[in-house]
């Protein structure tokens, strides 16, 4: 039974050992959930993670009809879309209120019912997060959109059509969104400077098992025939390789060996990469990677994070505090996101030296394309972390917190934590399991 409260005490220094297991992605079976609104059977989903934002996609999926039923075995969802109806906005709002996903919910929901609502969207605070790409794609469809001030509603008094879409840059989520809705569209969808993430690979094979006709194409482009008809699919999800990054980066600066069952090599090659090459070991396994910290001194690097095959935005704060330790000056360049580094001023609280370039540094040679709002982060180490009172301010910036305070010096107060819940499944129980020295509190 995962420990629920929403404060830790934490006294660092114990390195952390032994094994953690890693499920299904956040970033892919939220999306698969809503996948299944789309299917005229119900579909299996398996390996989901007991986190809260699986939580808040099964309310909004449960507020539309769709039955949501858990079976014997852990982790494995059963998703009926027989009876799915309009929601009332208050229920929506109540449910979505602190995730991005409901955006995903527009194509699905324009070809079940007609008509769809989505509040204001919640999500980590990490800059900006605007949804032009996603209101772009559902016009060219041929969806009307309608702002007000409770949120966006949008109609296809036509229905939906195929189009020709360029995404101004690889996002994610736009990509999601023209899949989910380009598969039941009129005709044929053309999708330029698509992302090509694991976890959209993950989606689009979950869509072909429904019936879909989806073919990736060389230069990002996506092509999408859309069928008159969807079934349910039976699938079990990607492994969570954000999870899988923070662990390791967690053994690293513990001093530690963890075996992250689940891991895999494939989806981890460029995070493996900058981990051999700050000083880290690892073992690639059948069932998992090994993790470990093999002695010697760590050493720095400069890294710039990027769209897939580059290095995960999700995957520089964990290692940050990795960098903090390590004998030398790194510079992380931050390109996916406006607003990365806040975490960083409770490292800097803690000991650290690490000074955040809010429009980046200009001058510095750099691989990938500058973009109007990025930062770079110097880190010069190694310094000495001490315990602090930490408030958690995001998700993957909160479970760097815990792990700076894991290798700090005396104690740290850690409180907010519901927001590293939103996507690390029982972290508090698995910081048990590796010998974590804490209290919860309250
Ligand atoms: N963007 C726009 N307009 C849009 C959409 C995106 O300007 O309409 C911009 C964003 O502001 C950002 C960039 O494009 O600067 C990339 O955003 P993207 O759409 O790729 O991200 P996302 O779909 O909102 C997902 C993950 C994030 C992960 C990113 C990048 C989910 C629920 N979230 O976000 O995960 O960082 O892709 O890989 O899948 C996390 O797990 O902690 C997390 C934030």
């Amino acid at each position: 039974m995962e420990l629920r409260s929403d404060r830790i005490v934490i006294r660092g220094g114990n390195p952390l050992r032994g094994r953690v297991d890693v499920r299904g992605a956040k970033n892919l079976a939220t999306k698969a959930m809503v996948a299944a609104l789309l299917g005229e059977t119900p579909s299996v989903l398996r390996d989901v993670p007991d986190i809260s934002d699986v939580t808040v996609v099964r309310g909004l999926l449960q507020v539309h009809g769709v039955l949501v039923t858990e079976s014997e075995t852990p982790g494995e969802l059963l998703l009926d879309p027989s009876n799915v109806e309009t929601a009332h906005f208050a229920e929506i709002d109540a449910h979505a209120g602190s995730s991005r996903i409901p955006i995903l919910f527009c194509g699905p929901l324009l070809h079940r019912l007609g008509e769809a609502f989505i509040p204001d969207l919640g999500g980590c605070r990490i800059g900006d997060r605007p949804i032009d790409f996603h209101l772009d794609a559902l016009r060219a469809f041929g969806a009307i959109v309608d702002k007000n001030y409770e949120g966006i509603h949008l109609t296809a008094p036509n229905g939906l059509s195929g189009a020709d879409i360029h995404l101004p840059y690889p996002s994610v989520g736009a990509t999601e969104q023209v899949l989910l809705t380009a598969v039941r569209a009129r005709g044929t969808t053309e999708l330029r400077n698509a992302a090509i993430e694991p976890e959209i690979m993950d989606l689009i094979a979950i869509l072909q098992k429904m019936g879909a006709i989806i073919s990736v194409e060389p230069n990002r482009t996506i092509l999408i025939e859309g069928v008159d008809r969807l079934t349910g699919y039976t699938h079990r999800s990607l492994f969570d390789r954000n999870e899988a990054a923070s662990w390791a980066a967690a053994a690293l600066v513990t001093h530690g060996d963890i075996f992250v069952a689940g891991a895999r090599q494939s989806e981890l090659m460029t995070f493996l990469n900058v981990f051999r090459k700050v000083g880290g070991a690892f073992d690639i396994e059948e069932d998992g990677i090994r993790f470990y910290h093999p002695g010697g001194e760590l050493k720095p690097v400069t890294i710039e994070t990027d769209v897939h095959p580059g290095f995960m935005t999700d995957w520089q704060q964990p290692l940050v505090v990795v960098l903090t330790q390590a004998n030398g000056v790194s510079i992380v360049h931050e390109t996916v996101y406006e607003n990365r580094f806040g975490f960083t001023e409770a490292l800097n609280e803690m000991g650290a030296n690490i000074v955040v370039h809010p429009h980046g540094l200009p001058d510095h040679p750099r691989r990938v394309a500058r973009r109007d709002f990025e930062q770079a982060a110097v880190v010069t180490g190694p310094t000495r972390l001490h315990g602090a009172d930490i408030r958690v301010p995001d998700l993957r910036g909160g479970f760097s917190h815990v792990i700076a305070a894991l290798s700090a010096e005396g104690t740290s107060r850690i409180s907010n934590l519901d927001l590293i819940r939103r996507g690390y499944e029982h972290f508090v129980d698995k910081l048990a399991d590796l010998g974590a020295d804490f209290d919860v509190e309250g």
